[in-house]
């Protein structure tokens, strides 16, 4: 494994943990717990190599989608989807988010027995089973259209995102191999979702697509994520956007979508007030958690404490819960917050 070395020290990472946070940026299939994985894994008496791809460190972009089709040979059952539902909310409560925005993509499986709806219903019941044991978290859920997907199947996940928004799914994400397929195939599908109130974020600037990425610009997504490969023009187009931006700095790092941690785009656009979040991405992949990637850019960007509360506290705002969540999430976050500024001050 190739060996990152952290640049954080463990005050830092110990007051990381203990500020409350808001995850706005996990893919649920990234996020399973490698014990889990393991275990699903023997069930199904999957060769135990796929585990080992999955515990290796370091990987390009491209190996980590390899990686997600190894993970969807295991998480394929509806108790399996259940399961790893709940304990990735579990693992997000034990690292004190008080906010997490899960985001899957819905899959059609008829080799499993497993519809896309089906598939929904499964994440919402582990979303449920979560709920009924802690009730310190609020949740939300995004659908995911994969860029693999045609125009109608990225309808179809609009429709159950139109079906299933009572049930607490907030909007849709675009995301999968930044490689592969073109903005014009799902846009008439977001701009359904978009038109019946549903929130929509877009993996952008993965990799350097100008064109592209011009274009998701334009639309004004409420979110987006990434944005590391621009140009100078890019550049000075989303600092004018104001949109916020999901940033994960261990994902990017390590699929070498940026050189390093100092260089990371989240310096540029911090000190410009661009409005940004940190997240995980894929704790699992990239073996992370949120305290984790907090303590990175606590230490690579030289960020004192009252900033990174300030950090934290500001992406309660970007997240796409409605305004009453909203509030109960900034009454809770400043009531853990004069804990620990009472706690540092004695
Ligand atoms: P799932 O949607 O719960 O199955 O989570 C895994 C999926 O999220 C992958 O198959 C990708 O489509 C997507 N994903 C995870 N990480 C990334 C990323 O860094 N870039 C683009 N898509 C990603
Ligand atoms: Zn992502």
């Amino acid at each position: 494994m190739k060996t990152l070395p952290d640049l954080y020290n463990q005050e830092q990472l110990a007051f990381c943990q203990s500020l409350p946070k808001v995850e706005l940026h996990a893919h649920l299939n990234g996020s399973v717990r490698a014990s889990t994985l393991r275990e699903l894994a023997a069930e199904k008496q999957i060769d135990p190599e796929l585990c080992k791809l999955i515990e290796k460190g370091d990987r390009t972009l491209a190996e980590c989608f390899g990686i997600f089709t190894l993970i969807h040979q295991v998480t394929t059952s509806i108790s399996a989807i259940q399961r790893i539902t709940r304990e990735v909310l579990e693992d997000c409560a034990a690292d004190n988010i008080i906010f997490a925005e899960l985001r899957t993509t819905p899959k059609s499986r008829p080799e499993h027995g497993l519809t896309k709806q089906t598939y929904v219903e499964a994440v919402l019941a582990g979303i449920d089973a979560f709920s009924e044991q802690n009730s310190g978290m609020e949740v939300g859920l995004l659908l995911s259209i994969d860029r693999r997907e045609s125009a109608e199947e990225a309808m179809h996940t609009v429709t159950l995102a139109q079906q299933y928004h009572s049930r607490g799914v907030s909007g849709l994400d675009l995301s999968g191999n930044p490689t592969l397929g073109s903005w014009t195939t799902w846009r008439p599908a977001l701009d359904a979702a978009r038109a019946s109130g549903l929130h929509i974020s877009l993996h952008a600037g993965e990799v350097y697509r100008p064109a592209e990425t011009s274009q998701m610009l334009e639309w004004r997504p409420d979110r987006l994520g990434h944005m590391c490969c621009l140009d100078e023009q890019l550049r000075s187009s989303l600092l004018a956007s104001h949109i916020p931006l999901e940033l994960c700095l261990s994902s990017n790092v390590i699929t070498e979508s940026v050189a390093g941690y100092p260089d990371h785009h989240f310096r540029q656009l911090y000190h410009a007030g661009h409005p940004v979040v940190l997240c995980t991405d894929d704790s699992s992949v990239f073996s992370t958690t949120l305290s984790r990637e907090y303590a990175l850019a606590m230490a690579a960007f030289l960020l004192d404490r009252r900033e990174m509360l300030m950090l934290a506290k500001k992406s309660i705002d970007y997240s796409f819960a409605e305004s009453h969540i909203k509030q109960r999430l900034h009454t809770a976050f400043d009531r853990a917050a004069a804990k620990i500024q009472h706690s540092s001050a004695s």
